[in-house]
Formats: structure tokens, sequence, C-alpha cells
């Protein structure tokens, strides 16, 4: 089925299909990670791990076959930590990665979380965009944690997180 309904609480659309990513899944999305985060790339050990976890969820976006894009976020205690976010080379600046998000956040809130927190390079412009369009406040910044660039981490929050509009 193909939904065009995540991320509408921040008046966007998108043409993927989105689904839970299961085990099979993983080889395919290590496949990506490099593409995306380079150094930083998860391996698949480190997605079977995450998919394992308590209070873990990861979601897919496809376009129908392909792979477009993934994300995951942490539950516990009413509060939600985004663990990642990615949208393949070849799909962003479609509204994938606000579907994605749009999806966390619906997970985050029916698991009784009040309020959201993720981490963002100070120099990722697409990423700053996204989470701002979803009302993400910077509460912290971690100088230079980014090595060996040397770059500033973002502690962004969005809270409160209610329900959907
Ligand atoms: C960040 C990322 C997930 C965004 O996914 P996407 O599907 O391209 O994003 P969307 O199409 O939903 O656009 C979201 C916002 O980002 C903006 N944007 C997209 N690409 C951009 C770019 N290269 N530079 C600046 N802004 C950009 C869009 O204009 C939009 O902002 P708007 O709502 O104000 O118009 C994607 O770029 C990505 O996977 N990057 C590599 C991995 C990564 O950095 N993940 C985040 C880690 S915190």
């Amino acid at each position: 089925m193909r939904v065009s309904v995540c991320g509408r609480e921040a008046g966007v659309t998108a043409d993927v299909v989105l689904r839970p990513m299961r085990w099979w899944d993983v080889e395919e999305v290590a496949a990506v990670e490099p593409l995306l985060f380079g150094g930083d790339a998860w391996s698949a050990e480190t997605f079977w791990a995450e998919l394992a976890a308590p209070g873990r969820w990861y979601v897919l976006a496809t376009d129908g076959e392909r792979l477009a894009g993934y994300a995951g976020v942490a539950v516990s205690g009413g509060e939600a930590d985004v663990m990642t976010i990615a949208v393949h080379p070849k799909a962003q600046g479609r509204r994938t990665g606000s579907a994605l998000l749009g999806a966390l956040l619906d997970r985050a809130r029916g698991s009784g979380a009040a309020s959201v927190l993720l981490e963002v390079r100070a120099d990722n412009a697409a990423a700053l965009a996204l989470y701002a369009r979803y009302g993400f406040e910077r509460i912290a910044v971690r100088r230079r944690y980014y090595q060996p660039e040397d770059v500033d981490a973002h502690v962004l929050r969005l809270r409160p997180l209610g329900p959907r509009q």
C-alpha cells in the first residue's frame, strides 16, 4: 500500500511506503549506511543489536520496491531518542525524511513519550531544516564533538509531544 500520510502534522506529504524494519532488511540498510554517514556508518551488527534492544522501533521507507530510507527511535521512561534517520542519496529532497520523522514521532507518542531528544551535527543543513520543521529546539551545544572534523553537536528537543494535529 502506498501512503502519503506520515509527516502530515508538519504540513508535508511523501509518496513512500513505510513499514517496520525487519532482520532481513539489515544487509541492504548496512550497505547504504556508508553513503550517508561515511566513517560513522553503523555496521550490520549494530543494526542487529538495535532491532533486538528493548524500546526500539525502526521503520523503513521504500518507493514500493527500492529502499528510500530508514529511521529508528528508542523510547524509555516517558522520553524518546531519535537513534538515526537516513534517506538514500537518490531519494533525498522528496520529503521522505519528513515522512520517516513523522512516523518516529507517532511511535514515540503512542508509546507514552512526552518529549523527544536527538543529536545533530551543526553543519548538517538538511537535518537541521528537517528538525526545525517539526518544532525541535536547541537545548545544548557539545563543542567540537565530532572529530576529526572539529564540528559541534547540537542537542535538540521536541517538547511537549502533544497529540497529533
Ligand atoms: C537529513 C535527511 C534525512 C533529510 O531527508 P530528506 O528526505 O532529503 O528531507 P526532506 O525532503 O523531508 O526535507 C526536509 C527539509 O530539509 C531541507 N533540505 C533537504 N536537503 C537539504 C540540503 N541539502 N540543504 C539544506 N536543506 C535541505 C528541505 O528543504 C526541507 O526543509 P523545509 O521543510 O524547510 O523545506 C537526509 O538529507 C539524509 O539522509 N542525510 C544523510 C544522513 C543524515 O545526515 N541524517 C541525519 C542525522 S542527524
